[in-house]
């Protein structure tokens, strides 16, 4: 397999100017993990001319704070403006990888002329603290002081990533997301949470630290592997079973406008994401209620990642998995009807192919998820649909009835 060696490469460290970073950072080697991961050749960024539609603006409550999402097609192209409304600065780093700064960074540093780049490795494996100890030292290397703004320019693993350092660098600097993948602008750049691995455990480190503003430009996703777009996608079901079923049709009836990157489509689809995910964090920021339903379809998900070490699955597409099995539980409850669950499945199946699960044990995965941190004494809370936009949590789903739904949605014995 591809090893990926990037040093953190800060254009201070390397003592020259931050255009050189380009040059410095060996982007052209950058090699794919598999085949579909790739970039196609061509999807490069295109116009990022200002749209003509006002841009979309959602606050989400963080405490006593508010920040707003914005959303607009061409946004990247208007940064400085947007920092300056919310004095971030004047000196903003902008941190990336140097895949996703090969592809935008140049719309970046065009917005932003000033901005200093610093790339981490790209890959779920690089999200540690050891890569955040490297965020501290170029800034400290930089001089960077309390006053500065962090720009978060990647997909999820780029934003938690950045979002603790920013949040630990000094006590806390300004962060601003500029999220680069579907999952990260419906998803992982919402809410206020950042973190990283440990060796022994997923996202076990972390905070909730909220920006002070999420811009998102769907200008950014064309570049995107099809791949990746789908795992945001899956999200997007997700907040469509939980929530709301308007969003849900719109998905039957649009899906392939998603994949041709209509601007308008995929604005409206971020937007209503956005939406739902900022009612219900602004509810219980902490997550000790409310905040449950959006792991509906994760428990079943987060199991079928573990079992395959997180090589097999994007996160979504083990969602989608998850989402299955929980609607298998839902239809066998009698809480989900029998036609809406065949929509769900209708929907997930056509969005592209999944992973193959028919070699993967769901006695074990239930082994996995007596582990998981949504068993509360010794109680799984589970999210059961209650309907297409309607779910309910509760604690008595047990490990035969989950195994049963499991290996009715594909997994072996
Ligand atoms: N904080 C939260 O609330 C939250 C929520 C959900 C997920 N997450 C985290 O998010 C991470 C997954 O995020 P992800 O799915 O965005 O994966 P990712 O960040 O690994 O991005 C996927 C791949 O796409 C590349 N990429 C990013 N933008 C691109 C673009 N515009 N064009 C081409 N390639 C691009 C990335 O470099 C990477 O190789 C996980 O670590 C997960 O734990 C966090
Ligand atoms: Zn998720």
């Amino acid at each position: 397999m591809h090893q990926y060696c990037y040093p953190i490469i800060d254009a201070h460290l390397l003592g020259s100017a931050v255009t050189t970073v380009d040059r410095q950072a060996p982007v052209d080697a950058y090699e794919p993990m598999t085949g579909d991961r790739s970039v196609p050749a061509g999807r490069q960024t295109r116009s990022s001319a200002p749209s003509q539609r006002a841009a979309i603006r959602i606050p989400v409550s963080a405490g006593a704070r508010t920040y707003p999402i914005v959303i607009e097609e061409g946004l990247t192209s208007r940064l400085a403006d947007l920092l300056a409304t919310h004095e971030i600065g004047p000196r903003l780093f902008a941190i990336s990888n140097p895949l996703v700064w090969r592809l935008h960074g140049t719309a970046v540093k065009a917005a932003v002329p000033d901005v200093e780049p610093i790339l981490i490795p790209d890959g779920e494996r690089h999200k540690t603290l050891r890569t955040v100890s490297r965020i501290y030292e170029a800034l400290l290397h930089a001089g960077a002081d309390r006053s500065v703004g962090v720009l978060a320019v990647g997909g999820g693993v780029v934003g938690d990533t950045v979002g603790f350092a920013a949040a630990t660098y000094l006590r806390g600097v300004n962060l601003v997301h500029l999220p680069t993948t579907l999952l990260a602008q419906v998803d992982s750049a919402v809410g206020g949470k950042v973190g990283v691995n440990h060796p022994l455990a997923k996202n076990l480190i972390g905070a909730f630290y909220p920006p002070v503003l999420v811009a998102s430009d769907p200008l950014l996703l064309p570049t995107l592997p099809r791949r990746e777009l789908r795992s945001g996608l899956y999200e997007v079901v997700k907040y469509g079973m939980i929530a709301s079923h308007k969003l849900f049709v719109r998905l039957e009836a649009h899906l392939s406008e998603h994949f041709a990157h209509v601007p308008d489509v995929l604005v409206a689809t971020i937007a209503q994401s956005c939406r739902i995910k900022a009612r219900i964090v602004s509810a219980d920021e902490r997550e000790s209620g409310p905040r449950r339903i959006l792991n509906f379809g994760h428990t079943a998900g987060h199991a079928l990642e573990s079992l395959t070490s997180y090589r097999r699955f994007r996160h979504g597409e083990a969602v989608a998995y998850g989402m299955l099995v929980a609607a298998e539980i839902g239809k066998a409850r009698g809480t989900l009807s029998e036609a809406e669950q065949e929509r769900l499945v209708g929907l997930i199946r056509q969005m592209g192919p999944l992973p193959p699960i028919a070699d993967l044990s769901a006695k074990r995965a239930i082994e996995v998820i007596r582990r998981d941190k949504k068993v509360v004494r010794g109680r799984l809370h589970f999210v059961l649909p209650e309907g297409i936009g309607s779910t309910t949590i509760v604690d008595d789903v047990g490990a035969r009835e989950l195994e049963r739904a499991m290996r009715r949605a594909g997994m072996a014995r």
